[in-house]
């Protein structure tokens, strides 16, 4: 593990099973299929690609959530696959997760300073109920809510507000890593970028380190410093923003740039991909995009591309490379 590695994940690999025929399933959904990457302390790692590619899953292996069927997730030098759910306990206070809909992931019962200290009721229940108030009315402010919300109940906010009601509650327990699953997919544009900057603001002053899910690439330019590129349960790219928006190497990749809209730039050549993503029950043979891509040549149907390195810290899994 490098000095610089907050976490390392190494061929993770989840399968869900499908159907039932005599109690034993029909098949499995490959939903991550071998995923190799690691996210450096402090810097933000946005994972995108097209819905079913496996960001989510990947989101609730690292937090425990669900259990891998293989490969490792290293945190500050732990594999986290191997620990018993009583050793959890220390680490799921380290990473927290934010999800998409605000609305559905806050108890509609709960008035908003409860919400946001209730982590620590159950993580530190010895402290005294006046210091968990101070730091739920501190972490909100933080957040741009003010003490005239405390006492209020979450369908009186809106969107973005209960996204920032959201952050203060991932960020009560001084976690380390949080992982933000479409966490501003939901939002209007323009309070996307509110809550984008506060997430970055934040950033800076908790030292955080963010694994940031999204299939909206125009908000993981915003937010990232690298960027994985996700097809089908595996990584088909992995470079810095910059690399990865200015040289595109993966046919996929490009396709999803290209339907970006870019102000101020020269047209680049669109690469348009023909049909659906496969289903991950029954994945196409060799490179898994060879039956989208308009570069498939005959070594693509056959053999699974390995990673290669463009330049430092620009790595793609292609046959054309
Ligand atoms: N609990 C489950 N049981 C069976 N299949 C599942 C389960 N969870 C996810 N899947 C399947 O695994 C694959 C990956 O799903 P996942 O939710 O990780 O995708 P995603 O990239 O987050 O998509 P989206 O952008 O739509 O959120 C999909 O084919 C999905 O149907
Ligand atoms: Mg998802």
């Amino acid at each position: 593990m490098s000095e610089n590695s907050l976490i390392e994940i190494k061929q993770l690999t989840k399968q869900f099973p499908i159907g039932k025929k005599w109690f034993k399933p029909t098949g499995f959904v490959r939903a991550v299929d071998g995923l190799d990457f690691s996210i450096n302390k402090g810097e933000t790692f946005g994972l995108v690609g097209e819905s079913g590619c496996g960001k989510s899953t990947t989101g609730r292996l690292i937090n425990g959530l669900i259990k891998a069927n293989q490969g490792e997730i290293i945190f500050d030098g732990q594999d986290l696959t191997e620990l018993s759910e009583k050793q959890w306990k220390s680490y799921r206070k380290r990473m927290q997760m934010i999800f998409q809909d605000p609305f559905a992931s806050l108890s509609p019962r709960m008035k908003v300073k409860d919400i946001v200290m209730e982590p620590l009721d159950v993580h530190y229940p010895q402290m005294p109920k006046a210091e968990k108030q101070e730091k739920a009315k501190r972490l909100l402010e933080i957040c741009g809510l003010s003490p005239y919300h405390l006492n209020k109940y979450p369908h009186e906010f809106s969107g973005g507000q209960r996204q920032r009601i959201s952050i203060a509650r991932a960020l009560i327990l001084n976690p380390e890593l949080i992982i933000a699953d479409e966490a501003v997919s939901a939002l209007d544009v323009s309070i996307q970028s509110q809550v984008l900057n506060l997430l970055v603001d934040l950033q800076e002053e908790f030292q955080l380190t963010y694994l940031f899910i999204s299939h909206d690439l125009s908000v993981v330019e915003h937010i990232s410093d690298r960027i994985g590129v996700m097809y089908l349960g595996n990584l088909v790219e992995v470079a810095t923003k910059e690399q990865l928006f200015k040289n595109p190497k993966h046919p996929y990749t490009q396709s999803l740039l290209s339907s970006v809209p870019q102000l101020g730039e020269s047209k680049k050549e669109r690469i348009t991909i023909k049909g659906e993503i496969p289903s991950a029950s029954n994945p196409p043979k060799g490179c898994k995009f060879h039956t989208r891509c308009p570069f498939a040549m005959d070594i693509c149907k056959e053999k699974v591309p390995q990673n290669t390195s463009i330049e430092d810290g620009h790595k793609v899994a292609c046959h054309l490379y």
